[in-house]
């Protein structure tokens, strides 16, 4: 039976250590980090991600503001708006929630958010940075894989195999760069892949990053791989559930996150992390 590991648990102990930090800054009557998300429009898992990053500043002492805007906002407004935020000094991360609406063009927003307040590590210059393995603001679902991954037996990844069934830009492609980095042997599968069973059973880690319920059970993997769940999908009883199949899953693998309390808890404390540090760089620049 697979040890179950609940990203919950480092979630907290990270969020822990950065409450410290900002207690010692108010201490000190500093400046808080200040943290600003933007949520266009009424998705409705959208506005539940941005609560709880919301709630997770509140735990910690993090200043927030949320600014929701109506769905038929135009591209130019949004662009002006952070434009003004790139230029506040009292604002060290911005964070535009996705998807946006049709009628925006995602890029140009990525592209308008300033590479020193980029906390989601999306905007292409800190994307480019990431590849050529460069310091830089990390994505932050592929960062809380890789602090999991450092706190199970996984701490060597080196000549392991690790497949990810997924190519989006905010997972599948970064995990497979991180591991890549970290000198696994990665394959990258995804929708139009051949076999991808035969693939997926010679994974020693398994991160599975597509948004479909229950698609991968334990017949699709090796025993004892690590397998990492990052779906958030209801079933057809709208109980939350990832991409994995939990029950058949358990028995073959050795380590498995659950969904809930696995890698969503840990992309938040990621983005709570990545705002402390532009934060600090922020400072730094200030005083020269
Ligand atoms: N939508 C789903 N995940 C994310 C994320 O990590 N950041 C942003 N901005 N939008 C998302």
């Amino acid at each position: 039976m697979a040890e179950v590991i609940y990203g919950s648990e480092i979630a907290a102990d990270i969020k822990a250590d950065l409450k410290q930090q900002i207690a010692e800054l108010n201490k000190r009557n500093e400046r808080l980090p200040r943290l600003v998300v933007i949520l266009i429009g009424n998705h409705a898992a959208s506005l539940s991600y941005v609560k709880g990053k919301e709630r997770a500043c509140h735990e910690i002492g993090m200043e927030n503001e949320l600014i929701q805007l109506s769905e038929d906002t135009q591209e130019s407004e949004l662009l002006a708006l952070i434009d003004k935020l790139n230029q506040d000094a009292a604002v060290d991360g911005i964070l535009v929630q996705l998807p946006l609406p049709e009628h925006i063009n995602e890029s140009r927003v990525l592209y308008a958010i300033s590479p020193e307040k980029d906390v989601d590590g999306f905007h292409p210059y800190n994307i480019g940075r990431m590849m050529m393995g460069k310091p830089t603001f990390l994505p932050c679902t592929p960062k809380g894989i890789m602090e999991v991954l450092k706190r199970i037996s996984m701490k060597e990844l080196s000549g392991k195999h690790a497949v990810v069934i997924g190519r989006s830009n905010i997972v599948g492609k970064p995990i497979a760069q991180l591991l890549l980095a970290a000198n696994a042997t990665v394959t990258i599968t995804h929708s139009k892949t051949a076999n991808i069973k035969e693939i997926t059973k010679m994974a020693d880690i398994l991160i599975v990053a597509v948004g479909k319920p229950r698609m991968v059970d334990g017949s699709w993997i090796k025993e004892g791989a690590v397998v990492i769940d990052v779906g958030v999908n209801r079933d057809e009883n709208n109980k939350l559930c990832g991409d994995v199949d939990f029950a058949s899953a358990e028995s073959k693998a050795a380590y498995i996150t659950p969904v809930p309390k696995g890698i969503g808890p840990m992309t938040i404390a990621m983005l709570m992390s990545n705002t402390l540090d532009a934060y600090f760089a922020h400072q730094k620049s200030a005083q020269g």
